[in-house]
């Protein structure tokens, strides 16, 4: 391992990013729950350069913001109106101190799979060599569209040619006809004298098939100059593969998704069922033989502890799951789920929810901003919104907490070791107090104070042969009748039957 760092890394993201196709600028797109050009931009920071340098033009508003939030100590460079990827290295220069000396390494905005380590080799090649340029390399089967490796008899490297440049030159003959079957390519990740990228990137024209000022032209031009030229080459080449369009952009994403699971499974321990259906961003963590079933996404911020239980076919976003708890087909976004606690399947989890150790929110519940206690159980189809619910509480099934009046929200508390009845609904701001109870169906408007039940459905109001009156001639009226002494029509007489007193309240 190296400890020798660039004195400067150089991230160019100024680009247009046509081949998008797209509103949003090509650096902004994510995979793994980040912008591109956040991966670009956390693999030159964390070689620990002194001077980090993003150039951006293209969708600069939205593009700096990112930048900023990613690493604050980003130097912003602007480019011109000047083209190509040498007049950007040119403008990051610019924003550098004037006296930089040592290693300037450059890399892009659209290459997400750059890992750090590989930048730190590079640094170290160069550096042991006493190279002016030396370029990262890689064999591809297929080079098309990378510029090629062009090396002269003696092996060393004398040139970058341009994929389009090479097809030119293909066509007209000279020094280059036979660079477009060259298999090595270029990177565009490099290490630079500074001095010499200075000088050179002076003489660099824009003479070429797009008109551009290529950063690839300053490889000869040092090397006119006398000084030592030479390349490393990357095994991996996911690591310089570049995402120009959205096929790349899924393909990029899909591999990254692959190494985050790998990385979970190796080193953190976590049980995944299925990596082909599981999605799961960067930054999240996942414990110790938690099992993690198909069909889940992990997304931001997420932690999940030790011996959980996650999906099938669960999105967590930003949420925290503690150790040993289960989240079974379940979506949540920025909620909270106590250590062994329970939820779903079918639960809809949204901000500012907080389940306690052994909690339980069930089937068809919806919660929001809700603080649900130690060992407290929201089992069945309810809403709970704005609501504090003590420890031990159980809310019965179908239980609405009514947080909005239709102006303002507002808050029901309920204490510990309550017992609510079914279909309740809370008109907030409500209490319940410690250890009481509410009967089936009952309302609750203001207080029940601790240990007290309250009941606000009336008793049942009877209005005999309803149906027989009100709907004569319907199969409801007949089965009513069939059950009752009234006599039925002459031509359906039937036998009373008896009736079965009070159905079990179970
Ligand atoms: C470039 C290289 C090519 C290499 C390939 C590897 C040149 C001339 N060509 O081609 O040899 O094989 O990368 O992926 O360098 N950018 C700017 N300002 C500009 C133009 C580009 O900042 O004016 C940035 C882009 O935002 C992007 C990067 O430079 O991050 C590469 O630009 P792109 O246009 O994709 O270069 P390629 O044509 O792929
Ligand atoms: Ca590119």
């Amino acid at each position: 391992m190296s400890t020798t760092r660039p004195s400067a890394v150089i991230v160019l993201a100024a680009g247009d990013g046509t081949r998008m196709k797209s509103d949003l600028n090509k650096m902004l797109h994510s995979i793994g729950g980040r912008p591109l050009v956040g991966h670009a931009l956390l693999a030159a920071a964390r070689t620990e350069a002194p001077h980090v340098a993003v150039t951006v033009r293209a969708s600069r508003e939205r593009v700096v913001p990112v930048v900023q939030q990613t690493w604050p100590e980003a130097v912003i460079a602007d480019q011109d109106d000047i083209k190509g990827t040498g007049r950007a290295a040119e403008c990051a220069l610019d924003a550098l101190p004037a006296d930089l000396s040592g290693t300037v390494l450059v890399t892009y905005g659209d290459t997400p799979l750059l890992a750090t380590e590989t930048l730190l080799d590079l640094t170290r090649v160069h550096e042991d060599a006493g190279n002016a340029v030396t370029v990262l390399t890689a064999h591809l089967e297929n080079p098309s569209g990378y510029g090629r490796i062009y090396r002269g008899d003696d092996g060393a490297v004398q040139a970058i040619v341009e994929h389009k440049d090479a097809i030119r030159a293909q066509q007209e003959g000279g020094e280059f006809a036979d660079a477009v079957h060259i298999t090595e390519i270029n990177s565009g990740i490099y290490a630079f004298d500074a001095a010499v990228l200075r000088t050179s990137l002076t003489q660099v024209s824009t003479d070429n098939a797009q008109g551009e000022k290529y950063l690839t032209d300053v490889l000869a031009i040092a090397r006119a100059g006398g000084g030592r030229v030479d390349s490393h080459s990357v095994e991996d080449v996911w690591q310089i593969e570049g995402v120009n369009d959205k096929v790349q952009l899924a393909r990029m994403g899909r591999e990254l998704n692959a190494r985050t699971l790998e990385r979970l499974m190796r080193q953190d321990g976590a049980i995944i069922i299925d990596p082909a259906t599981t999605w799961v961003d960067v930054e999240v963590s996942v414990g110790r033989d938690t099992v993690v079933h198909p069909g889940c996404q992990l997304r931001g911020a997420t932690t999940i502890g030790a011996d959980c239980e996650i999906g099938p076919d669960s999105t967590l976003v930003d949420t925290e799951v503690g150790d040993g708890a289960s989240v079974v087909r379940t979506h949540a976004v920025l909620a909270q789920v106590g250590p062994k606690a329970m939820v779903g399947p079918f639960s809809y989890l949204r901000a500012g929810t907080v389940l306690g150790a052994e909690g339980k929110i069930g089937g068809f519940v919806e919660t929001k901003n809700a603080q649900i206690g130690d060992g407290a159980k929201v089992p069945h189809l309810s809403y709970v919104g704005d609501a504090e619910i003590g420890e031990g509480t159980n809310i019965g099934a179908g239980t609405i907490f009514a947080n909005y009046d239709g102006v303002n929200k507002h808050k029901t508390v309920i204490g510990k070791h309550a017992k609510t009845g079914s279909n309740n609904t809370f008109v907030a701001p409500a209490v319940v107090g410690d250890g009481a109870g509410t009967g089936g169906g009952t309302v609750v408007r203001g207080e029940v104070p601790p240990g007290a039940l309250g009941v606000s459905s009336g008793p049942l109001r009877i209005i005999e042969d309803w149906a027989q009156r009100k709907r004569p001639g319907t199969a409801q009226a007949q089965a009513a009748a069939a059950a009752t002494t009234t006599p039925a029509p002459p031509t359906t007489r039937v036998e009373p039957v008896e009736t079965t007193e009070g159905a079990d309240p179970a």
